[in-house]
């Protein structure tokens, strides 16, 4: 299918237009998926032309991308519109360059409208866009709407209640990339379309389910940005959250977006509230410190670019979730994620419970035998190990792990454009399926906002972790409280 659309990109000379949206498009475009019936205006405040753009989108394509094949073909498809988004008139421009885009491309009124600036415009753009009858084209209309979606939970219904005056839930494509990655989809995938696992799939069989997402890059530029979240709101509420909703969400009915949509929401009302008084049972934060990465020297956080000398702002967080349905009571789900850790990595580790009785200590007292674990490689290298457990070789009949791997051949999973190119297909098509509805996004602030509150009310000093490593200690206590531990990434 190739969808005929207009893309109005609000952002189009901002960092995530460069880095992934237009690689992904020209990727789309290159494999087939884009007819040439389709238009891409970027609209910024900058005075740019047409040329300055496609010199733009050109350059960003040549960093990314292997190939340059068709580049200047691609490129008449772009149009620069300088654009203040609080003045009337932009808008009124915008229609009319639609208008005879449209005419001229033989794209019958299909628009996506892409918000990829500062969040503060969104529920402005989307409000004005109705008011100057900009989204009463004859063909459909849809917002795609980048993070962050709010700060916390009332700053979001507020943005919602905005692009809601304009837009109808089912316009509305609230990216989390995440859901655009090849393994996260594989999740539902590993679960559904394999005999062997659901049967086990709960808390007769599983003892618990870790999930790291790691990365060894500090804030970079971003200082100001993450000052305002920390690694909670930039990684929890949002990617790490859609992640335990697709490993302990029922069977869907089908796959239609309601179906799958109303089962994650369904368990996310079952995950354990927790109070502001108890977050510190429940979630941990770190701050990292200067250390080595790669055998070089690097700032802790409070050294670097617009950040606080005295900030307490986490870019370390492990939590403990907990399901309170018939499936998950018992078993803790952990989450971590932070900058400046040893590797850069997003695993889902399943560990099964241990054997209610081990024959083998009967051959040497000290034989342990290894748990099963089931191990979900998201990033950079894409597969799944199953850890069992065999005979080691020679006379003593004593146990070994071994491991039943299946990788996917892709080049690099980390940071490519994949995950936007899939995405921004399925808005194209009207797969709402892999973005967030709006009760995702509301259960996940109400749960995240008494964590953020106990931390900014706290006197505590935040702990510190060396940067290289892999997050504070009290990240080791909160499982070894449990009587678990992290598994090691690098053996996995
Ligand atoms: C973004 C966060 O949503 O995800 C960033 O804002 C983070 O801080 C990034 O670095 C991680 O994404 P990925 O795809 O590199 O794992």
């Amino acid at each position: 299918v190739q969808p005929k659309t207009s893309i109005i990109l609000f952002g189009a000379t901002g960092d995530l237009a460069k880095r992934k949206l237009y690689p992904s498009i020209y990727s789309l475009f290159l494999s087939g998926k884009l007819s040439d019936n389709f238009v891409v205006i970027g609209a910024a405040r900058r005075p740019w032309s047409d040329a300055e753009l496609r010199e733009n989108v050109k350059k960003a394509i040549e960093e990314t991308h292997l190939s340059n094949e068709r580049i200047d073909e691609f490129c008449q498809h772009f149009f620069y519109l300088p654009f203040d988004v609080t003045n009337t008139e932009s808008y009124l421009k915008l229609k009319h360059k639609l208008e005879e885009l449209e005419a001229k491309f033989e794209i019958p009124g299909n628009r996506i409208y892409y918000m990829a600036m500062a969040p503060q415009f969104f529920g402005t753009i989307a409000i004005q866009l109705k008011k100057e009858g900009v989204t009463q084209s004859e063909g459909w209309n849809r917002l795609v709407i980048e993070k962050p979606f709010g700060h916390d939970l009332p700053s979001a219904q507020k943005l919602n209640n905005e692009i809601r005056e304009a837009f109808s839930e089912d316009q509305i494509y609230r990216i989390d990339h995440y859901l655009g990655k090849e393994m996260v989809q594989n999740i539902e995938v590993i679960r559904f379309a394999n005999a062997i696992f659901e049967p086990l799939w709960n808390n007769r069989h599983i003892s618990n389910i870790q999930i790291t997402s790691s990365e060894v890059l500090g804030v970079e530029d971003r200082g100001g940005y993450y000052e305002t979240s920390g690694a909670l709101r930039d990684m929890v509420q949002n990617h790490l959250l859609q992640m335990v909703l697709l490993l302990s969400m029922d069977p869907p009915i089908r796959l239609a977006t309601n179906e799958v949509r109303s089962e994650k929401i369904k368990v996310l009302r079952a995950i354990r509230p927790i109070s502001t008084d108890e977050a510190s049972d429940y979630f941990i934060r770190g701050q990292y410190a200067a250390g080595e990465i790669s055998g070089s020297e690097v700032p802790g956080y409070r050294q670097e670019k617009n950040v606080k000398e005295d900030s307490t702002t986490e870019t370390f967080v492990a939590g403990k979730l907990l399901i309170d349905n018939h499936r998950w009571a018992g078993v803790p789900f952990y989450v971590r994620t932070g900058k400046r850790m040893a590797v850069k990595s997003t695993k889902i580790v399943v560990q099964f419970k241990d054997l209610p009785l081990n024959v083998y200590t009967q051959k040497s007292e000290d034989m342990t035998i290894h748990p099963n674990l089931l191990v979900i490689h998201i990033q950079p290298d894409e597969g799944i190990t199953l850890i069992l457990n065999g005979k080691k070789v020679g006379l003593l009949g004593e146990t070994i792990p071994v491991d039943l791997e299946f990788k996917n051949n892709s080049i690099d999973g980390v940071n490519t454009p994949e995950a936007y190119e899939r995405l921004i297909y399925d808005c194209m098509l009207g797969d709402a399926t892999n973005f967030a509805h709006w009760d995702e996004v509301n259960l996940s602030w109400a749960l995240i906002d008494p964590i953020s509150k106990a931390w900014a009310e706290s006197n505590e000093e935040i702990e510190q972790y060396v940067s290289g490593t892999m997050g504070p200690k009290s990240s080791e206590q909160l499982l070894s409280n449990d009587g678990f531990k992290w598994w090691a990434l690098k053996d996995l």
